[in-house]
């Protein structure tokens, strides 16, 4: 998948999006024909246990991308640029969006709204690097927007996200996620712009949809967002397989024969006899 192929699925068909932090997970999205793998700074959260995004940096992120990039044959592969990365320092946001497509082999890069996007957005675009767009609810900033809650809920609040989509499309982003808005501002979002909408929490109107992988794996327990919907509980799967273990080691059943490696007779007779 390239940015131009991705741009030709709206009105064709939906576009489907996960994240993944790791190799094996992102071998699996990719053989599953997922069209866009997102390495997301909620890796904060669903892997590394920490309570905000905002808490992971650089080198973090393109260590997760460098190993989802070794996985990935067909998916675009897109690497969420940290908020330290552009929003505290808006003076380094291209040397940081480089690093990421050198470094680390993403092929794009997403970052969130805040104050100065559309300026951010427009110095990493005109380089060349493709920009994701994120509007909505938007985690690294989330104390400025009231919290984790629905955005664009009132005329006022709703038109300054259409703006936003309109302005960041303006600026070169080859797509924009759509976070908790609801449906028919997302379709009104969708219909008014000529790039994709890539929606979590904004309803079907969307161009594609995206879920956080270890949500949908049911693999994160601590919180479930409304809009993640479970496809599988892997998280039970371990659970019993590692009360299997547990049991099966201590109960001596754990490693039988077939588990086991073999001396001949012979050979152990003669370090006994020595
Ligand atoms: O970090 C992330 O996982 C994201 C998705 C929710 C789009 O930004």
């Amino acid at each position: 998948m390239n940015i131009s192929e991705i741009i030709a699925l709206k009105n064709k068909r939906k576009i489907t999006m996960l994240t993944a932090y790791d190799y094996p997970i992102a071998e699996l999205l990719d053989k599953a024909g997922i069209d866009i793998i997102l390495v997301g700074d909620s890796l904060a959260n669903v892997v590394l246990g920490l309570d905000s995004t905002t808490e992971v940096g650089m080198p973090e992120m393109l260590h997760h991308t460098r190993a989802v990039r070794r996985a990935v044959k067909n998916a675009l592969l897109v690497a969420d640029m940290p908020f330290d990365s552009y929003q505290l320092n808006p003076d380094d946001c291209l040397k940081n969006a480089q690093e990421f497509i050198d470094q680390a082999g993403a092929q794009a890069i997403k970052l969130e709204w805040f104050e100065r996007a559309l300026e951010v957005t427009s110095r990493i675009s005109s380089t060349g690097i493709p920009v994701m767009g994120h509007i909505g609810l938007t985690p690294q900033t989330v104390d400025k927007i009231g919290g984790f809650k629905c955005q664009g809920k009132d005329a006022e609040s709703a038109n300054r996200l259409i703006e936003q989509a309109v302005n960041l499309e303006e600026k070169g982003c080859f797509a924009i996620v759509l976070e908790c808005v609801p449906d028919k501002i997302a379709r009104i979002i969708t219909k008014k712009i000529k790039i994709p909408t890539i929606g979590i929490g904004a309803g079907v109107h969307c161009d594609g949809q995206v879920l956080v992988v270890n949500d949908m794996l049911g693999l994160f327990q601590r919180y479930t967002p409304k809009f993640v919907k479970k496809y599988a509980d892997i998280g039970s799967l371990i659970l019993k397989a590692a009360t299997e273990f547990k049991e099966e080691v201590i109960g001596e059943k754990f490693p039988d024969a077939g588990h086991s490696f073999t001396i001949k007779e012979e050979e152990l007779k003669k370090i006994e006899e020595a």
